[in-house]
């Protein structure tokens, strides 16, 4: 089992990263200070599937087990399911020392976190990610939250886990379109940070898609070696942890202009990390060379056939983003594969431009 740590002073936790271990989650559980009464946070598919092992899982080492079942989807990231989740807590008399496990993915992990952030206060919580964004990205880091009606993740909270179990096995039962969408994720780790992971993906990448677990566990244990880094440098992002939204700042936009739909997060932000590299090309930050891997590794995802965007309407959606910086868009571009640098300079004509490219290419 690999075991990484996010340092964080009093609020450093483990991240443990393996194959069929969540079998050992309740013995590691009952080393902590924990009561006896697990709140486990699940969506409605993945319970379908792993709802009998994770019964199996904890039968023996705890009083009681209580296990809450939301509707699969983004909708559940919303003041109903944290009411859902609180209510349950209430009735069950939970006390600050209750574990609120998080099993599934990101919408799991960022609703039961911020349910556990807000409960008396907030209380202990437990990520169990089951997705490959999830193992990757969600769930180290802190942020928790719900959407909005005005917007994706505007309410929130910083709450760091008090440990990851990241059992890679679950990636098995992950429809296809969710791997490609953690596979998004990765990249961006390989350009922000990473020139050799970016090199392993370039020259492994159908292995990774086949789902070849060595391949799978150097990526999961490497991106989040990097998350935990920028975490501990910036956890609550002023500096540093921006640079985590490379893809980002023209992926939501896109996102958003195609109504969260056709395009999981991770191909929205491929598309947003072409056309950012674009952008860095154009500025001559990045080399055509580099420019060039990029967009070589991010056609092998055949996204374009998919895009049916608006060029300036995904400049307004950005522009609506709350990441807009008072009317300025910041963009974290690329100088070389591995290495971003922030900007505050980019003019909307250049936007443009770079979205009209990816759509064409
Ligand atoms: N907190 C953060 O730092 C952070 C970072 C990135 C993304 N996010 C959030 O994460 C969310 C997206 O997360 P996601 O991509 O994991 O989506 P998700 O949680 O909706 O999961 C995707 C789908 O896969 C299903 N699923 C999950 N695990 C499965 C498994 N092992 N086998 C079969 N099906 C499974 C789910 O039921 C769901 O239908 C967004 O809401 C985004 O805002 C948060
Ligand atoms: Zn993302």
């Amino acid at each position: 089992m690999i075991n990484l740590k996010v340092e964080l002073g009093d609020n450093s936790y483990p991240i443990f990263i393996g194959e069929k271990i969540f079998d050992k989650l309740s013995e590691t559980l009952s080393l902590y200070d924990f009561s006896k009464k697990i709140v486990l946070v699940t969506d409605s598919d993945i319970y379908k599937i792993y709802g009998d092992l994770i019964e199996r899982g904890f039968a023996g080492f705890v009083e009681l087990l209580d296990i809450i079942v939301v509707p699969s989807g983004e909708k559940s990231k919303s003041f109903a399911g944290v009411d859902q989740i609180i209510s349950r807590m209430l009735e069950l008399q939970c006390d600050r020392n209750v574990a609120v496990i998080a099993f599934g993915g990101g919408v799991v992990g960022d609703l039961a976190g911020f349910a556990a952030a807000i409960y008396k206060r907030g209380v202990n919580y437990i990520q169990v990610p089951t997705t490959l964004l999830a193992q990757v990205d969600s769930s180290v880091g802190g942020k928790t939250g719900i959407n909005h009606a005005l917007g994706k993740n505007l309410i929130g909270s910083f709450h760091q886990p008090k440990l990851v179990w990241s059992d890679l096995d679950f990636l098995n039962s992950l429809p296809e379109k969710e791997i490609r969408s953690g596979l998004g994720e990765i990249i961006k780790y390989g350009v922000i940070w990473d020139e050799k992971l970016f090199s392993f993906l370039e020259e492994n990448i159908n292995s990774v898609f086949e789902l070849d677990m060595d391949s799978i566990a150097y990526l999961v244990k490497r991106s989040c070696e990097i998350k935990a880094e920028v975490v501990a440098q910036d956890e609550r992002e002023f500096g540093l942890r921006m640079i985590l939204n490379f893809g980002h700042t023209i992926g939501h936009g896109i996102e958003a202009e195609m109504g969260y739909k056709i395009l999981s997060h991770g191909e929205a932000v491929l598309v947003g990390m072409l056309a950012e590299s674009k952008i860095a090309l154009e500025m001559e930050l990045l080399s055509q060379i580099e420019f060039e891997r990029i967009a070589n590794l991010i056609s092998i995802f055949n996204l374009k056939k998919k895009l049916k965007i608006n060029p300036d309407s995904v400049l307004e959606f950005m522009q609506s983003d709350k990441k807009a910086l008072e009317g300025k868009l910041r963009f974290a571009l690329p100088t070389q594969i591995g290495k971003v640098e922030v900007f505050d300079n980019v003019s909307n004509d250049q936007v443009r431009r770079s979205i009209n490219y990816v759509i064409k290419h």
